[in-house]
Formats: structure tokens, C-alpha cells, sequence
């Protein structure tokens, strides 16, 4: 089964955000099969957001993420990477659809509250980042014939 790498970034575990936007994901129907609250660590970082590092904001990009503990997560389903991809929202929040994530509680593109793999090549390469394989859970939810 498909799976993606999202993160509650620093904005959105300061502002209280983790509960509404977990259960943003549970309801839709995908599966929470790893988690944890943590700093990130600066090199960790720098390697996550690796393709982005000639970029302008990238020095920025490292320092907002590294601010304040994140709280990272696995998540698993049908079409999760897209589709989670599709529940945040545009990267600049000005042009993200109401009922999105960053549509609803962003406003600038710096503190866009979370993120989300856009590929299965990023989300196999950023789960392995954060994640080593013994903390991710492999479980049957009941129902899940319905679902999943
Ligand atoms: P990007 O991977 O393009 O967006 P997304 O998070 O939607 O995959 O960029 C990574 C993060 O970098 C983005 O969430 C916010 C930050 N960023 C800026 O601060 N300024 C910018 O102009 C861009 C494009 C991104
Ligand atoms: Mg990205």
C-alpha cells in the first residue's frame, strides 16, 4: 500500500494545530502507521529540503523547520501521496482552495503549517529521513474492508 511522509511544521504544533489536521486524515479514510514529536536536527534538514538548496529562502527554509519541534508522521492508503497533496493546499497559501490545510490556516508561504511528499521517489527517500523501519507499525483497522 502506498505511502507518503507528512509533517506538522513548527506554525502548526505552536498554533495547536496537530489534532484538526490528523484528524483531516484519519476521517478522509488513510491510515496513521507512524509518528512522533521532534526537533529536527539542522543536517537533517538541510538533507530533506535538498532540492531546494540554491534556492533564495532555503537558509530561511532550514531555520523555520529547525525553530520549534515538528511532528512528523507516515501515513498510508489508496493514492495518500497525491491526495494528501491535494487536502494541503498550494505551497503559497494566498493561492490555496478554501478547505484545504494551508487554505484554512496559513497565510504566507514561510509558515505553511505542514508538509507532504509530492512523489514516490520523495516519500520513500523522506520517510527514510525520519523514520527507521521498526518505528512504523504495520496493523489491520477494523473496517477496513470499507476503506481501505
Ligand atoms: P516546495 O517543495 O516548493 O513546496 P511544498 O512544501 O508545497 O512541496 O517548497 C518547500 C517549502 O519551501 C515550502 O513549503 C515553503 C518554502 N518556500 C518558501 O519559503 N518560498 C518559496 O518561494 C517557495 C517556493 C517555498
Ligand atoms: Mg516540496
Amino acid at each position: 500500500m502506498e505511502k507518503t511522509y507528512l509533517m506538522v511544521k513548527p506554525d502548526g504544533v505552536q498554533r495547536g494545530l496537530i489534532g484538526e489536521i490528523t484528524a483531516r486524515f484519519e476521517k478522509k479514510g488513510f491510515r496513521l502507521v507512524g509518528a512522533k514529536l521532534m526537533h529536527v536536527p539542522r543536517e537533517t534538514a538541510e538533507q530533506h529540503y535538498g532540492e531546494h538548496k540554491e534556492r533564495p529562502f532555503f537558509g530561511e527554509l532550514v531555520d523555520f523547520i529547525t525553530s520549534g519541534p515538528v511532528f512528523a508522521m507516515v501515513w498510508e492508503g489508496e493514492n495518500v501521496i497525491a491526495t494528501a497533496r491535494q487536502m494541503m493546499g498550494a505551497t503559497n497559501p494566498k493561492d490555496a482552495a478554501p478547505a484545504t490545510i494551508r487554505g484554512d490556516y496559513a497565510v504566507s508561504v514561510g509558515k505553511n503549517i505542514i508538509h507532504g511528499s509530492d512523489s514516490p521517489e520523495s516519500a520513500a527517500r523522506e520517510i527514510g529521513i525520519f523514520f527507521k523501519e521498526e518505528e512504523l507499525t504495520d496493523y489491520q483497522k477494523s473496517g477496513s474492508e470499507w476503506v481501505y
